[in-house]
């Protein structure tokens, strides 16, 4: 009785379980039917990496075919100032859904509208190769923030991971020598210091932050706390518990720690900096993920070095592309699974 009263006075009735959320998240993630509706290729577009899981897309079905718009409602405009991020993620979305359409005998062509906001076009007809191994990993692929194993990647793997994640417009660079890695995690934390340091980032993050199972499902977006590998709590805790141990010193060592167990590093550079080259930098960096997904390798980005504008020079130069502006970065390795993310209903997703 008391410890049933205990548990109602602190939340843990109201935070939902993780067999509700893990049930939740595998409904979304189902296996396509083999003659899927144009609304259920949606769903496998949905399942693609976004910022901040702020799912920034809507859909509009026509005859021709299916249009990615951005959700401006969705912007995070500290983090994301120029919407690059939003934009990478459509990219994303829309490479998802030209492969998990191309795999149901629908092939499709990608490309960009620069009208209005900006959108995707995913025109069908045309001859695209079917990708039987990116299909499959599109409902397995995760953003899994964990410590990896330390294990290296077969330099046969790594050229596959190389020649799947080829888009024309976008340049990518593999960093597996230490050394360089070690670099690289000086930017990373330099990043991290930053914005951690920003009282607005760290405001905006917190606007996306899930710390309850419940909040995870009701909401069906944000970065809930159980898929980085951090305990689920009832959703007034959270904030709470995340004031107390966000700090720069506790983080930086984690992304050491984590950058020390990962085989190797992506990092994305477009060849021009607007919103079609953010577009074509995210269906690049989707494809390496669901490559790698395919190869039993985990991914996890590392945005920090872009996302503060003052490092990207520095960034550009250690992956020899001065000059340019660096789009995404990614580190890969071996590891074991966290749990998936949400998405919301695809029905929220689509307009007409
Ligand atoms: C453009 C872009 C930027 C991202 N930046 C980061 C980042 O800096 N750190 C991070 O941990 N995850 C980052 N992510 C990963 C998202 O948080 C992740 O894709 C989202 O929460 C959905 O989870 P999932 O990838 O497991 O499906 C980014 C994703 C995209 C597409």
């Amino acid at each position: 009785m008391a410890a049933g009263a205990a548990a109602t006075y602190f939340g843990l009735r109201n935070m939902g379980s993780m067999a509700e959320y893990n049930a939740s998240v595998a409904a979304t993630r189902s296996a396509l039917k083999q003659a899927p509706e144009t609304s259920d290729l949606i769903r496998y577009a949905t399942l693609a990496a976004n910022s901040h899981n702020t799912q920034p897309w809507q859909f509009k079905i026509s005859d021709v075919g299916i249009e990615i718009l951005p959700d401006m409602a969705r912007q995070i405009a500290i983090v994301d100032p120029d919407n690059h991020h939003l934009f990478a993620s459509l990219g994303c979305a829309a490479e998802n859904l030209a492969i998990a359409s191309g795999g149901r005998g629908k092939p499709g062509e990608l490309s960009f509208s620069s009208a209005n906001d900006g959108a995707v076009m995913f025109a069908f007809g045309g001859g695209a190769p079917v990708e039987p191994a990116l299909f499959d990993a599109i409902p397995k692929r995760q953003s899994t923030r964990g410590d990896y194993e330390g294990k290296a990647v077969s330099s046969r793997d790594l050229q596959t991971l190389y020649a799947a994640a080829a888009v024309p417009g976008v340049d990518l660079v593999l960093i597996t020598d230490r050394p360089q890695i070690g670099r690289l995690r000086d930017l990373v934390v330099a990043g991290n210091n930053a914005q951690i340091a920003d009282a607005a980032f760290v405001q905006e993050l917190k606007t996306w932050l899930r710390f309850s199972p419940r909040q995870a499902i009701v909401t069906g977006d944000g970065l809930f706390s159980a898929t980085s590998g951090s305990p689920a709590l009832p959703a007034w805790l959270g904030p709470v518990m995340f004031d107390l141990v966000f700090k720069a010193k506790a983080e930086n060592e984690k992304y050491a720690r984590q950058l020390a167990s990962s085989a190797g590093v992506a990092v994305f550079v477009a060849q021009k900096e607007d919103r079609e080259h953010w577009v074509l930098a995210g269906r690049a960096c989707q494809r390496f993920a669901l490559q790698a997904t395919a190869l039993g390798l985990k991914h996890a980005f590392i945005n920090q070095p872009v996302e503060v504008a003052g490092l990207r020079p520095e960034l550009a130069t250690l992956v020899g592309l001065p000059e340019r502006r660096p789009d995404l970065v990614m580190r890969f390795g071996y590891g074991a699974a966290l749990p998936f993310s949400a998405r919301r209903p695809t029905e929220s997703v689509i307009i007409s």
